[in-house]
């Protein structure tokens, strides 16, 4: 394997940022300091003169080739990751979704051969969707076997996917045991089921319906009880996609009497606002998710959040489907739109511009959100999210003057819509280095399919 010198650029991490050359051998970082290329004398240089270098970027939430509601979301590992290494992602946490009353590790078997085709090292969650005789040791298998240390729940999608507050339990206390943490999806799933029913009940079958099926209260209250039940079994809880102001109360106020609570939020939550489910023609489906994009006023809450440390990562539950032929099953009632959009290509350069260049957060904070964080929450560091003598050697060098504008014309997801279309960027990647090689090379892609590892984790915080 070829060596990597890169030279002159300014290494940020989660709490420094200073001038130093790093050196990139067998996959590895093995030196950071100056005068490097006596070390190196067959390394290719890289001169990172004016930009930025830090740990390649951790996507924890991310659903690649799921199948849910009745379609398969349309990025495969293969082309997922691909877009995830363009935009500076080397890592992917995706969940294993088992069917309920699929016996846990048959949907990890399938998982596993989905993402034989990842270019990028990979992980994943493994989402308890119902708790029978045999998921103790299965959930246990997972962690001691698999290196699968998180548990995800799902309090929304009931009759589905979703579990009740007694499957919950279970999960939380079994988890207990394993050292593992678990994560949840939060809305009270009942409330939305009969909301919805209603909604179409009076003839609204409209995407704009969608957001008034699942407003803000839902989720906090299912933030809230969540919360509740981990504290109970004396748990740690990840809470993913947070998007609301609630649930961000929620967790400030567990945070406030000493319980380990964690939020993620998305892109989508902090950039947009419900207005987008008011565009003509069907086309507010592209923004049909769950949660929902939320109000005005709710985006400032996060940002907020993020800043002070009520939130802790930024992913971007990317569940990319097109428009045409998938979304429109839900052409005559909302609730039959599938959930999910694409944004894995987006993240750094939405943070890094909206983030970053308008204050919001600093340029440390930015590299914890996205890339430090979630590889120490989730037993991944310092292997990855670090710029260290001994990780992986995934590297973005960043352009911080690159400018940019997002469409779907133009974007590796799969997906003929993006849900940014038309925003502009400042920042993006000159280079990305994965695995020890350059993968994204000045606007070239130049990734294999099959060479992304799966990444076995450890657990306990
Ligand atoms: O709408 C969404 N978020 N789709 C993906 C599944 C989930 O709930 O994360
Ligand atoms: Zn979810
Ligand atoms: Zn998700």
């Amino acid at each position: 394997m070829s060596s990597i010198l890169i030279k002159n650029g300014e290494i940020i991490t989660a709490t420094d940022r200073y001038f130093a050359d790093v050196l990139v051998e067998h996959g590895l970082i093995t030196a950071i300091g100056s005068d490097l290329h006596r070390a190196a004398t067959n390394a290719r240089v890289i001169d990172a003169e004016g930009h930025l270098v830090f740990p390649g970027a951790i996507d924890a939430h991310v659903h690649m080739e799921l199948p849910f509601m009745g379609e398969i979301s349309a990025d495969d590992f293969e082309t997922g990751t691909a877009a995830g290494v363009a935009g500076g992602t080397t890592s992917i946490i995706d969940f294993v979704i088992p069917a309920r009353n699929q016996p846990l590790l048959d949907g990890l078997k399938s998982w596993q051969e989905k993402a034989k085709k990842s270019v990028a090292d990979y992980a994943f969650h493994m989402a308890v969707t119902w708790f029978g005789d045999k998921t103790a040791k299965e959930m246990e298998h997972c962690v001691r076997e698999e290196g699968i240390t998180s548990f995800k729940t799902f309090m929304a999608y009931r009759g589905a996917i979703g579990v009740d507050d007694t499957e919950m339990i279970k999960v939380m206390e079994t988890a207990k045991n394993l050292n593992a943490l678990v994560t949840a999806h939060c809305e009270n799933g009942e409330m939305v089921v009969a909301l919805q029913n209603k909604l179409f009940g009076e003839g609204k079958i409209e995407p704009k319906y969608h957001p008034l099926s699942r407003p803000a209260p839902l989720e906090g209250e299912a933030t809230a009880r969540a919360i509740m039940l981990a504290r109970m079994t004396g748990i740690p809880l990840y809470i993913v996609h947070v998007t609301c102001k609630e649930a961000v109360d929620a967790i400030a106020e567990a945070r406030q009497r000493g319980q380990v609570v964690f939020g993620e939020t998305c892109p989508q939550y902090l950039l947009l606002d419900d207005s987008v489910y008011d565009k003509p023609n069907f086309e507010g489906a592209a923004y049909v998710m769950s949660p929902p994009i939320r109000p005005v006023g709710h985006q400032d809450a996060l940002w907020s959040a993020l800043k002070s440390g009520i939130v802790h990562t930024v992913a971007t539950d990317h569940c990319p489907f097109h428009q045409h032929n998938q979304k429109t099953l839900g052409l005559k009632d909302f609730r039959k739109i599938p959930n999910g959009a694409a944004g894995i290509q987006n993240r750094l350069a939405l943070m890094y511009t909206y983030g970053v260049l308008a204050g919001k957060i600093d340029i440390h904070q930015f590299v914890e959100l996205n890339c430090t964080r979630p590889a120490k929450l989730f037993g991944m560091y310092p292997k990855k999210g670090a710029i260290m003598v001994g990780a992986d050697a995934d590297i973005v060098i960043w352009d911080p003057k690159k400018e940019g504008v997002i469409s779907a014309k133009t974007h590796l997801h799969k997906c003929d819509r993006n849900i940014f279309e038309g925003y502009k960027t400042i920042g993006a990647p000159t280079y990305v280095i994965a695995n020890g090689k350059v993968q994204y090379d000045n606007g070239n892609l130049k990734v294999e399919r099959g060479a992304g590892r799966y990444i076995p984790r450890t657990a306990g915080l």
